[in-house]
């Protein structure tokens, strides 16, 4: 018992390990006030992109995407899609209510994902291509679709393209861990109908291009007439919404709406996030792919967040914060910890348990409060992820809403991608602050799962069923 005691007493004398990380990450922990000013700049930057005057000089590129409605749920057909640029690169055969079996939603997909080779997605664009349309063949065959009959198909392309049509998207730069040659500036549907003419042997015709953003909020608007946003929390980020036309002075007319791509990722490329950027922030975007790029992006999406928690796991050691001050050779290298790593790390039940594993595995010998402070990193960095996305997200929201002149609003946000679908506290976090940020609105979240794949098909259904209303 005395052991127990004097034990017991000890622990109660030492510090709690969450608070010297509180202390250690303190600008990494984002209050109310800092996500509304966040929220205000990231507005003024949705005024600078949209504006004729401002817009060549605006870091927040706000993209037309050329999609002027979203889906009323009658759309019908068969597609082809490709799903290019997320975590992974798929093909599939989307069917848009061709069954009256269908349940809800009447969407229904088959896939198969491709792996792209490491060297192709820094290599040379036309190879890239080359690899896709061999792929697309592929799947032609192994799923028994005839490679005789004309095939439509919708291409989701997650990368800012400056779009003059539908089928015409000029890419602006690459983004995330793309970096393939000669296609900047280039029209990507013309790319990709070129090498599909390489191949050799299918009758395919692209009728559209879309950014995962715009395909998630079409699937979600199929089965919820208010889901008028997109967003994404994977590998990247980024979001979508319905602007008014008389907004959207890129493009001539002033009825309606159009989607609108933000490009969200590259808020801060200018310095207009400077006062909330860490020195991890810096490290991590001084070794990325695209330094001074995609601010925004890198403190967010899921290709940097491990990297962050590694950064500031790697400094806390070598300040002899962590692990007697030790600091292994795995620790020290780039990549080791990942963002299955955070979400596995936040876990409800098991993530002390796994917390420990993952330093184990990188050559560390956690004692129990370690592993408390590096879950607490963890916590902190991915939270901040969620505190920034719900900044971003309350500009949009309130942006329609002072379109719409609404007192309150209802409205629903697609959501798409690895981060949101995959870490265990992400989206209640999220949905959260958004609605403490928005107390007057009335925000519905839909995980609308597969939609960036799906979503180009209901693009292409979409143009198909306003062109045949107008042929009427
Ligand atoms: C990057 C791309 C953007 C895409 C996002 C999510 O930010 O630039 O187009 O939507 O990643 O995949």
């Amino acid at each position: 018992l005395a052991v127990h005691l004097v034990s017991f007493f000890f622990s109660k004398l030492q510090e709690d390990p969450t608070k010297k990380v509180d202390r250690f990450l303190h600008a990494m922990r984002l209050h109310d006030d800092q996500l509304t000013d966040i929220s205000m700049r990231f507005l003024a930057e949705i005024k600078k992109g949209l504006s004729t005057e401002s817009h060549a000089a605006a870091t927040v590129k706000m993209l037309p995407t050329h999609v002027r409605s979203t889906p009323d749920g009658t759309e019908k057909g068969q597609f082809i899609a490709l799903d290019l640029g997320g975590s992974k690169f798929k093909v599939l055969q989307v069917k848009v209510r061709e069954d009256k079996g269908l349940r809800k939603g009447g969407v229904e997909m088959e896939e198969k994902i491709y792996p792209i080779p490491n060297e192709l997605q820094d290599g040379r664009g036309a190879e890239l291509f080359d690899h896709v349309s061999e792929s697309l063949k592929d799947f032609l065959q192994e799923k028994n679709i005839s490679l005789e009959e004309k095939h439509p198909l919708a291409f989701t392309f997650s990368f800012p393209c400056e779009q003059l049509s539908l089928d015409k998207g000029l890419l602006l730069r690459w983004s995330k861990n793309y970096k393939a040659r000669g296609l900047q500036g280039k029209n990507v549907v013309q790319v990709l109908r070129e090498a599909i003419d390489r191949t050799g042997g299918m009758d395919i015709e692209v009728l559209a291009m879309v950014n995962d953003t715009v395909a998630t909020m079409m699937t979600c608007g199929f089965d919820d007439k208010y889901c008028n946003v997109g967003l994404i929390i994977g590998t990247g980020t980024n979001a979508c919404y319905m602007e008014q036309m008389r907004h959207v002075d890129l493009v001539e007319g002033d009825e309606g709406r159009m989607c609108v791509n933000t490009e969200w990722g590259a808020f801060g490329d200018d310095g207009a996030l400077n006062d909330f950027i860490t020195e991890f922030d810096r490290d991590v975007d001084a070794a990325s792919m695209n330094p001074g790029k995609q601010i925004f992006e890198k403190m967010v999406s899921g290709m940097y967040l491990g990297e962050l928690v590694r950064l500031v796991v790697l400094k806390m050691a070598k300040r002899g914060l962590l692990f007697d001050g030790f600091v292994s050779d795995a620790l020290r290298t780039k990549g080791k910890i990942t963002t299955a790593h955070v979400a596995a790390m936040e876990e409800y039940r098991n993530g002390l348990k796994n917390t420990r594993d993952i330093l184990v595995q990188l050559d560390l010998a956690p004692s129990p409060d370690d592993c408390v402070a590096v879950q607490h990193v963890s916590t902190i960095v991915s939270f901040r992820s969620s505190n920034l996305v719900a900044a971003g997200l309350a500009a949009i929201l309130t942006r329609i809403k002072q379109n719409r002149n609404l007192r309150a609003l209802r409205i629903t946000v697609g959501v798409d991608g690895t981060v949101y679908k995959t870490h265990p506290q992400y989206p209640k976090r999220l949905h959260k602050v958004v609605r403490r940020l928005l107390p007057e609105s009335q925000v519905r979240f839909a995980l609308s799962d597969s939609g960036s794949s799906k979503g180009a098909a209901l693009v292409t259904a979409v143009a198909q069923r306003l062109a045949s209303q107008r042929r009427k």
